[in-house]
């Protein structure tokens, strides 16, 4: 059983995923590289925006990508064959039934997908059974309670906060970040190492301000507006103007703060 996925699979969605990821690949990615020979699984690959920088990192890896979307999957097939990748295998399944035998993979990568689910710790224990032993997870999560911003402003946290319930009445928990660790401790990994990841934007780092405040955070708060409002969680103007005041934050004297989390840990 999935939860509702809050964020959909229009392509502006794709899209949206597609500049996280190009905006984000350094800080999230510079320390994962998996060795040759190794197999890989990453759980809920999605359009394949994490996908193309696993392959291109780890080469030498036998990298296997499950989505529970078909359509996602094959965006991300035709993202992975673009970019001349060989050594990725897409399929459809879901986290909860995965049609692999246990202890068949050297490393699993999942990267914003607890997020989604309603039952996070059991998507962990079920992800550990299919590590060999000695085998390393990795489990990168966002935080949407750690944004903030200058110029502050009530309604654009107020519009944040829309997605948060949203995201909660899904079944899922956009706050998770900072839950990596108890999770992956109490799933039974060892050797649990939890990194925050911030990304810093003010108006000296244009790519940033485009690539990740406007196009990926703001990007994704606008995306929510239709179901915030029908859900009786925000009136219209509020939630319009929380999106200016977020938009706001790139002009020359704006600034915009947001976590990601990065955890690894170990089978034994
Ligand atoms: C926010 S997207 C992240 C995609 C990708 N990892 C990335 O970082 O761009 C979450 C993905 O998890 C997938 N998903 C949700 N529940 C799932 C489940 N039970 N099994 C497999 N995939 C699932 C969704 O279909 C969606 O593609």
């Amino acid at each position: 059983m999935t939860s509702a996925y809050v964020h959909g699979y229009h392509p502006r969605e794709s899209e949206r995923l597609r500049d996280q990821a190009g905006t984000l690949v350094e800080l999230l990615h510079s320390d994962t590289s998996y060795p040759a020979g190794s197999t890989v699984l990453e759980a809920g690959c999605g359009v394949g925006a994490q996908t193309v920088t696993l392959a291109r990192n780890s080469p030498g890896a036998r990298i296997t990508s499950v989505d529970i979307s078909a359509d996602s999957l094959k965006e991300a097939k035709a993202k992975v064959d673009a970019a001349g990748f060989t050594n990725v295998q897409f399929r459809q399944a879901d986290i909860f039934a995965l049609p692999f035998d246990p202890e068949s993979f050297d490393h699993v990568f999942v990267c914003f997908v607890l997020e989604h689910l309603q039952r996070p710790a059991e998507a962990l224990l079920a992800l550990k059974k299919l590590l060999k032993p000695g085998g390393s997870i990795t489990v990168i999560e966002g935080d949407h309670g750690s944004t903030y911003f200058h110029p502050d402003s009530p309604a654009a946290r107020g519009a944040i906060q829309c997605l948060v319930k949203l995201q909660q009445a899904a079944g899922g928990n956009a706050l998770i970040g900072r839950q990596l660790y108890p999770l992956l401790v109490e799933a039974g990994f060892d050797a649990v190492h939890v990194s925050p990841r911030m990304v810093y934007v003010d108006s000296s780092r244009p790519d940033l301000a485009d690539g990740f405040t406007r196009k990926t955070f703001t990007a994704m708060i606008k995306g929510i507006r239709g179901s915030a409002i029908s859900s009786g969680l925000i009136e219209p103007e509020s939630f319009d103007a929380g999106v200016d005041d977020l938009y706001r934050t790139t002009e020359s004297d704006g600034v915009f703060c947001y976590t990601f989390f990065k955890g690894v840990g170990e089978r034994q």
